[in-house]
């Protein structure tokens, strides 16, 4: 995701911006830039491409002289990695810059309110609405021009705003991004986490959403939203760099497993206006979906398994045929598709060769390709004929888990998009599906927080020779992602089966002692499920079953039952996939695994 920094004292800021934006490297970025208020004004370089470009333009900061200035690494959400979508942005009267970390949600409507009143937009970004509020805006008084502005603003944002007005004066504010101000001795920075601060000290004031900094090189004033004056504690950073990047986490993966309630929610809160679902970048009229009498997805990994996973909402709520076939199968299979197909493509990367190739044999035989990517700019985000982003913010761990979830999340608004146009999904089914969505973020977050006891279950299980995931419809979809999560980062043999098919052969390989994780979430096949259970421990299988919590029938059917929050069958494989999530980090974390990089395996798999 993005990151920000900024500082002001008597040095030269450049320098120490780039080195502050070198340590936020690590969380990903397509871009990169800084702005200087110096005897000249306020100066802005900015390219999209590595820091390391961006030392070479400005010669390591020396061609850009000042000693206040705000600095900033891009993950693109809204507009393609480009130098003029880059940060910082500068309002039209080159008087104020701003960095952002967020996303801005009513951005659209904001650019809509400046351009009517003539204001020229050079980006495609949601942030450059803010710098034109507060030339808009600006009263002379620059605290009131920020308070002002940030009223307008709806979303999450960390700022870094600089006014050629006020020399030597930083603003930092803070709403559902981290900001974290470093106190110095004669000079003062803030920026997205520790990382970039420990080089200069181990100070820092955490702001709270709400709050907003003013930094001097004497000192750093805190506000509350209304503008009061508040007092904060000054904290002691003990993280080394190594530990602030993961956020004080273990590992990415368990940091990204814990950034899911707020990737969901950045997935889905841009695209809901007064209770509908809105995909503008999918804006297809009822006529033209009624040409699709069949839905492709394709995709690979865990991409494919949450295409298994949200079939079932496809399927349901738009009564158009959904199959999910496997990128490397689909490229070489003849498949009947054309111009009728509607081919769903999924990719965290955007760059997963297999189906980059399955899009490209698909759409050659006429079929149109939506793509869900989280990489903005990607290989497939920009061949596709539609591209919903899943801004889930980088993924740094091979194996994937925000990046699944989002995927989700915008299957299931894709669902109710197409099924509401269609005239197949009625007010009441719309208005149950709507209040599910609207909570998931927090029930994600539920569904963490009930699995306190996954540390303890992974010693039970760490040592076994394979473990068996299974499920019936929707939870087995859950099941495939289970035992792929296993395998991959723990290194044990795992097998996901269809729970009703182990009769017809497989239940053979269950003995005293087989571990099975059953999956048990689709209230429909709850007793066949449980069914399927008896007949496992029947000959000596032990149960781990993931359940809904308040559900009796299967406490008394299971060893052991970790629960997560009750949701809607179709939405459930969201919070089913939680438990397996955490279930595999800490198999493997108890085996000593290397979490985050797993033996053979690449982030994004480029090569056939
Ligand atoms: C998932 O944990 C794996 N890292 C892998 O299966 C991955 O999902 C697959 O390679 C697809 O990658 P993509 O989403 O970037 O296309």
């Amino acid at each position: 995701m993005c990151g920000i920094v900024g500082f002001t004292g008597t040095q030269q800021a450049a320098s120490l911006l780039l080195e502050g934006l070198k340590k936020l490297e690590y969380r990903g970025y397509d871009s990169a830039g800084i702005a200087v208020l110096g005897d000249g004004g306020i100066r802005v370089e900015k390219i999209s491409g590595k820091v390391e470009k961006l030392c070479e333009k400005t010669m390591d900061g020396a061609a850009v002289p000042g000693s206040t200035g705000i600095g900033h690494t891009r993950w693109a959400t809204h507009g393609a990695p480009t130098d003029l979508n880059a940060h910082p942005h500068l309002s039209n009267d080159g008087r104020w810059a701003v960095v952002h970390n967020g996303i801005i949600e009513n951005y659209a409507s904001l650019r809509e309110e400046l351009t009517a009143r003539g204001c020229a937009f050079h980006s495609e970004t949601d942030t450059e609405v803010i710098v034109h509020l507060l030339e808009y805006y600006d009263a002379g008084d620059v605290k009131t021009t920020v308070m002002k502005t940030v009223a307008r603003l709806e979303g999450s944002y960390a700022l870094g705003v600089l006014c050629a007005d006020k020399p030597g004066t930083l603003f930092a504010v803070r709403e559902s991004s981290p900001l974290i101000l470093g106190v110095g001795v004669g000079e003062n920075y803030f920026a997205s986490d520790v990382t970039a601060l420990v080089s200069y000290t181990k100070n820092a004031i955490y702001l709270d959403d709400g709050e907003f900094a003013e930094l001097t090189p004497e000192g750093i004033t805190v506000y509350d939203c209304s503008g009061k004056q508040i007092e904060k504690p000054i904290s002691r950073i003990t993280w080394d760099v190594e530990a602030a990047e993961k956020g004080g986490y273990a590992h990415f993966m368990l940091k990204e497993i814990m950034e899911q309630p707020a990737a969901v929610r950045a997935a889905i809160a841009p695209r809901l206006r007064d209770g509908e679902v809105v995909l503008e970048e999918f804006d297809l009229t009822p006529e033209e979906l009624r040409e699709f009498n069949k839905i492709v997805i394709t995709a690979c990994g865990s991409a494919y398994y949450a295409g298994c996973a949200a079939r079932y909402a496809l399927e349901s709520l738009t009564r158009i045929p959904v199959e999910a076939v496997l990128a490397s199968e689909l490229r070489y299979a003849d498949p009947i598709i054309d111009e009728h197909t509607l081919l769903i493509v999924i990719s965290q990367s955007g760059e997963t060769a297999d189906t980059i190739a399955a899009m490209k044999e698909c759409r050659s035989r006429g079929a149109r390709a939506l793509a869900i990517v989280n990489v903005v700019g990607s290989t497939i985000a920009k061949t596709a004929d539609w591209t919903l982003y899943t801004w889930a913010g980088p993924e740094i761990a091979v194996a994937t888990t925000k990046g699944y979830t989002t995927q989700l999340a915008v299957l299931f608004l894709l669902a109710m998009s197409m099924g509401r146009k269609l005239g197949r999904l009625d007010d009441d089914r719309y208005a149950l599906l709507l209040y599910d969505l609207l909570r998931l973020p927090k029930l994600i977050q539920n569904a963490i927080d009930l699995n306190h006891a996954v540390p303890a279950l992974a010693k039970k299980y760490h040592d076994s020779p394979s473990l068996f995931f299974i499920g019936r419809n929707t939870d087995w979809a859950v099941a495939l992602e289970g035992a792929l999560k296993m395998k991959e980062i723990s290194y044990i043999h795992a097998e996901s089966y269809a729970a009703g098919e182990l009769k017809h052969g497989t239940i053979a390989l269950i003995e005293e002692g087989t571990p099975v994780v059953a999956v048990c979430c689709n209230e429909a096949l709850e007793d066949k499920t449980i069914s399927n259970i008896v007949e496992v421990k029947a000959r000596g299988a032990r149960v781990l079953a993931v359940a809904f919590r308040g559900d009796r029938k299967i406490v008394s059917q299971a060893n052991d039952v970790i629960f997560i929050p009750k949701i809607n069958t179709l939405f459930s494989p969201i919070l089913a996939v939680i438990p397996m999530q955490l279930l595999a980090y800490y198999v493997a974390k108890e085996n000593g695994c290397d979490i985050d990089k797993p033996k053979n395996l690449a982030k994004s798999v480029t090569v056939e």
